[in-house]
């Protein structure tokens, strides 16, 4: 499904605006995420970590697991705001692939340089649900 200009602006305007809200004291590298669902509301996500570092939860997956706590399991498009620009980790792809297969991946900056790439492109041959269909 192509996204429009309009809908790509308003979710890096979303990830980059959520991201205030990252908690990251001990990285200090805030991140905020946005997807866009299939029924056109964007849902939004940040880090959260916690003194048991390997509690810590990306904002992607923050994200879209807002998105399908709200009864939308597929998502159309996603934007990461970090101040560098960062990719989603592999975890985080593996998730977006579940709920959106291929779609379009932007990571920016607040000074609005932006990255383009997929899911499928960040994530080549994974795993998916039809290995399960035994
Ligand atoms: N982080 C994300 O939120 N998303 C990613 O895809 C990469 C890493 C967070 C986790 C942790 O709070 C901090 O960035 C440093 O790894």
């Amino acid at each position: 499904m192509t996204i429009t200009d309009e809908q790509r602006d308003a979710l890096i305007a979303a990830a980059c605006e959520i991201r205030r809200y990252a908690y990251a004291p001990y990285s200090n590298y805030k991140v905020g995420a946005a997807v866009l669902a299939e029924n056109g509301q964007v849902f939004t996500g940040v880090n959260v970590e916690n003194a048991v570092y390997g509690l810590t939860i990306c904002a992607e997956r923050t994200a879209v697991f807002n998105a399908v706590s709200a009864g939308q399991q597929r998502i159309l498009a996603v934007a990461v705001c970090t101040e560098n620009v960062g990719s989603p980790c592999g975890a985080c792809r593996q998730v977006l692939v579940e709920f959106g297969g291929d779609i379009p991946v932007w990571m920016t900056n607040p000074q609005g340089k932006t990255l383009q790439s997929t899911t499928y492109t960040l994530l080549p041959d994974h795993f998916s649900k039809e290995y399960l269909d035994l």
